[in-house]
């Protein structure tokens, strides 16, 4: 996991069944699925015939002719669903997250790695797994953008069974992620040259992987209405937005869900004290815990604002470290639970000694700490300058934090702004930053600590909050009907033929 596409893969599947739909997702095996699987005894490169081996499932495919080293795809069950695995060990076995070594630095074989792992998706499609085949396949991200390249295009793994008529949907989690890489690895993947042009494989002279997704799928999704539609503005569509705008016809908002057996203020294991909509004073034990752990004043009447977020550009936090004296201003607290961009580590790093007690600053990926941030704080910030839809804010909710979020994406979607007539209806779950600017910003943590100072009112908002439907159900239904539409379609897969 590295942010939030992984909250959203990990629980759709789940949410999907009792729509009578079987999600099998298919992942690398990097080493932290290997040693999760070791947690429970799963050795999935152990001598055949040994317990752990007969654990691990089996060997349903063996790729020879994978793209960058030979690859074979496992299926095994993980807490009780079907999951596939690319084990790789030349392209996924390495340290460091998904996609950088512990330098930080991108793999230069990334563009390699990540055909690979399309190639596998495009097999498994193609009849690779000789007892299972998809009638559609979602592809997430650019990571996946050439699974509907190579069906379309007939390209890439020979097609043993190739389903005649699989759909496959693409998904934009983030488009500022786009996977851009050389032409001249087109060849090594198994990608027709012919195929390399703007109605294609082509992106500003580079071979775009989710720019090959958004031209050759059948579907095309994101994560929320409002990033549905600014994607297709050039303030917004990172070069894309003709294509998109071209498709506009095929490309759906779903908003995220949480999953909510995992985010849940009454059964959450990390939390001092678990709590509901129905015993919100049990909420202070768990701020005062997260601010002994800080190092914060143990001051109830301030509010606390938190941040647990990527520490760039795009989440605004050069915003923040701007605007958080208004918030010390109103006699509030700040603690920041984040990692990414040196400079910004090392700016809320310098904020927090210059402000002890007062700000607190932890620098690194620390999910158990993540849930006392959320059980813990009043308020949680994400004044990002985009964002396609964001899950802590939805964590927010759930936990009756009231999120301050910039009006963009799925933040708009998902926070009702605390204005007079939100209040006044009673439904009002947090506050908007519009525009995205210092100056904004400064006037939402001032309102924030305004109604703060206003029990009743910020109890009631609590309880907007926590009543607002933040699960998977609504949106897992928009997804099963996206993907029967495709199903009923008749004929073969469709995809553009031109822009
Ligand atoms: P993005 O995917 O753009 O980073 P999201 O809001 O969709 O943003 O998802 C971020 C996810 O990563 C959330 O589950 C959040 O709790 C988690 N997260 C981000 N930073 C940290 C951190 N430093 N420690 C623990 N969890 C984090
Ligand atoms: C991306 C987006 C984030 C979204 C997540 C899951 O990381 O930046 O807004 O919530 O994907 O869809």
């Amino acid at each position: 996991k590295t942010g939030g596409l992984a909250d959203v893969t990990g629980a759709l599947p789940a949410a999907l069944t009792p729509m009578g739909i079987e999600m099998r997702p298919l992942l690398p095996a990097y080493p932290a699925v290997v040693a999760a699987l070791a947690n429970i005894g799963v050795d999935i490169r152990a001598a055949p015939g040994t317990d752990a081996a007969s654990a691990a499932g089996r060997v349903v495919a063996e790729l020879a002719d994978l793209p960058g080293g030979p690859g074979r795809i496992l299926l095994l069950k993980y807490l009780n669903r079907p999951l596939y695995l690319l084990d790789s060990p030349s392209l996924f076995d390495r340290e460091g997250n998904p996609y950088s070594g512990p330098d930080g630095a991108d793999w230069p074989d990334n563009g390699l790695r990540f055909g690979a792992f399309a190639w596998a998706a495009a097999a498994l499609a193609s009849g690779a797994d000789a007892n299972w085949q998809p009638e559609v396949v979602h592809a997430h991200d650019w990571q996946a953008g050439l699974v509907p390249a190579y069906l379309r295009l007939s390209a890439g793994p020979k097609a043993t069974n190739r389903h005649p008529s699989v759909k496959t949907v693409m998904t934009v989690h983030n488009l500022a992620f786009q996977g851009q890489f050389s032409p001249a690895l087109a060849a090594p993947l198994g990608l027709p040259a012919t195929a390399f042009t703007v109605d294609g494989l082509e992106y500003y002279g580079s071979l775009g992987f989710l720019k090959a997704g958004l031209f050759f799928a059948d579907a095309l999704t994101t994560v929320s209405p409002t990033y549905a539609l600014e994607i297709q503005t050039p303030e917004h569509g990172m070069g894309l937005d003709g294509l998109l705008r071209a498709r506009a016809a095929d490309l759906e908002g779903i908003v995220n869900g949480i999953d909510e057996t995992i985010w849940n203020p009454a059964t959450d294991p990390h939390l001092a004290a678990g709590y509901d909509a129905s015993t919100m004073e049990r909420k202070a034990v768990n701020k005062r815990a997260l601010q002994e752990r800080l190092g914060l004043a143990p001051d109830r009447h301030a509010l606390l604002a938190c941040v647990v977020s990527r520490l760039t550009h795009q989440k605004g936090m050069d915003l923040l470290l701007e605007a958080a004296s208004e918030l010390l201003a109103g006699g509030g607290q700040l603690a920041v639970l984040g990692s990414g961009e040196l400079a910004l580590e090392a700016a809320f790093a310098r904020l927090a000694v210059a402000h002890p007690g007062r700000i607190a600053c932890v620098l690194g990926y620390d999910e158990p700490l993540s849930h006392l941030f959320q059980g813990g704080a009043d308020a949680i910030l994400v004044p990002s300058r985009f964002e396609p839809c964001g899950l802590t804010q939805l964590y927010g909710l759930r936990y009756g934090t009231l999120p301050i979020v910039a009006r963009t994406g799925g933040l708009a979607d998902t926070v009702i702004d605390a204005n007079h007539a939100a209040l006044a209806m009673g439904v009002a779950t947090g506050f908007q930053v519009a525009p995205v600017t210092v100056q904004a910003l400064r006037f939402a943590l001032a309102r924030a600590c305004a109604l703060f100072a206003d029990p009743t009112t910020w109890r009631g908002m609590q309880q907007a909050a926590m009543r607002q439907p933040v699960g998977w159900q609504v949106s897992a239904a928009s997804y099963a009907a996206l993907y029967r539409r495709l199903v009923e379609t008749a004929g073969p897969a469709g995809g553009r033929e031109k822009t």
